[in-house]
Order: C-alpha cells, then structure tokens, then sequence
C-alpha cells in the first residue's frame, strides 16, 4: 500500500512495485485522482480515498485493501500536504498543528495500524518517505522541517522495535524532485532547493 501514491513521488513508487510484480494498492486524500492513476497504472491495482490523518479513514482502507489483496506486507507513506511557507514568528500555531498532523501523525497512524499484521506475519517492509529538510532544516518551513525529522525519528525507533523481526523499516530523504510541490514554491525557495544537489 502506498499512501499519497496518487501522484508525484508515491505514484512513481507505486510504478516502480507493479513493474516488480507487486500488488498494489493507492491510498490518497483524493480519491477521484487515485483512481485514475490506478488505471493508469495497471488492472490490478486498487484505489483508495482516504485522509491518512483520520484513523477511521486508515482502518476502512486497510480493510478494503486486504479484502481486494489478501495481505498487505509493505507500506509506502509518501502523502504530503502543502504547507504555507512562513517564518516561525509569522507560522500560525494552526498551521503547525495541521503540516503535523499530516505528516508525521498521519504517518504515525498509518504505521500504529499496519504493523501489528505485519509482526505477526513476521515479514514486511515499512519506507517512510521524509526529506533532507529533516536532516538540515529548510528556512520559511520549520513546521515541514520538524516533521520529516520526526519522520526520521520515528523510523529509527520502528526500526530498533522491530529489529528482531524479518521487518525492515527505511527511510528516504529526497532533496528536490519537480513534482507539484514546485507549483506552490517561489522561484527563490526552487533555487534554494536546487543548489543543495551537487549534481
Ligand atoms: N518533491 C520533492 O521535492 C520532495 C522532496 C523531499 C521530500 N518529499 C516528500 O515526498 C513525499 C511525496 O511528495 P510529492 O512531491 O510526491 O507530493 P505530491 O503532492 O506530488 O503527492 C502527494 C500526494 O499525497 C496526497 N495527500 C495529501 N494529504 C494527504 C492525506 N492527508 N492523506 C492521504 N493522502 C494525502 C495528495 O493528494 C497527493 O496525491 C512527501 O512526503 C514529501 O514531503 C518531496
């Protein structure tokens, strides 16, 4: 299951499993674009609409996808929300609660259902999808900075919780890829992004 993978990095993801014979399903907030990029992606390939911050949401999905495909024993979180970019002093309280709830509490939620399963089965694999803003901070977006370093975090504990197990939890840092996040960006912030990739 790949959540966020109805576009940008997620549905590259989800491309990239159904060329390795995977079975997959698209979990993203907008279900009619979830949809069409399951059609586009193969016959066999499940869509579903669903926020990842709303557990309810997680639990349907996670059902739908196990009556379609029978078990689920890889979960890719890659949804993204827009954030507003902003210094902390201009960064409204409610905008810090919502870029987190997204990211790293939808993540979190996504993972608390899933990986019981997948300890009992005793196999699975766990990709969160950060960024190097995690590792390095990004200025005018503390909120999104935050998150994806508590998404590192937080794959570093999965990772020691499951160490035992045939589990393996990784987390990927990209630094720039021209999906529709550039849309929203300033020309300024794109450069900035840019100059951080040494090729
Ligand atoms: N594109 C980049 O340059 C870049 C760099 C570093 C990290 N990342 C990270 O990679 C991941 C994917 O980014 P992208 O550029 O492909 O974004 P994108 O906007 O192209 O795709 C993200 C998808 O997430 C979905 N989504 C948003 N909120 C959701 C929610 N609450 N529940 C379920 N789905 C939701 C959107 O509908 C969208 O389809 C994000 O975590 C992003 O922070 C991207």
């Amino acid at each position: 299951m790949v959540t966020g993978g109805a576009q940008g990095i997620g549905f590259a993801v989800a491309r990239r499993l159904v060329a390795s014979g995977a079975k997959v399903a698209i979990w993203d907030v907008d279900g009619p674009l979830a949809e069409c990029s399951a059609v586009e992606l193969s016959d066999g390939v499940r869509s579903f609409a669903g926020d990842a911050t709303d557990s309810d949401a997680v639990q349907a999905a996670a059902r739908g996808t196990l009556d379609a495909i029978g078990l689920i024993d890889a979960l890719v979180a890659s949804a993204r929300l827009a954030g507003m970019n902003a210094t902390v002093i201009d960064d409204p309280v409610a905008e810090w609660r919502r870029i987190l709830d997204v990211k790293l509490n939808g993540t979190f939620r996504c993972c608390n259902s899933r990986l019981p399963a997948l300890v009992k089965q005793n196999d699975g694999r766990v990709v969160l999808i950060a960024s190097i803003t995690g590792k390095e901070g990004t200025p005018n977006a503390a909120a999104y900075s935050a998150s994806k370093a508590g998404l590192i975090a937080l794959a570093e504990s999965l990772g020691k919780d499951h160490a035992a197990l045939a589990i393996a939890i990784n987390c990927v840092t990209p630094a720039a890829a021209r999906t529709r996040i550039f849309d929203r960006m300033t020309k300024h912030d794109i450069a900035y992004m840019l100059s951080k990739i040494p090729r």
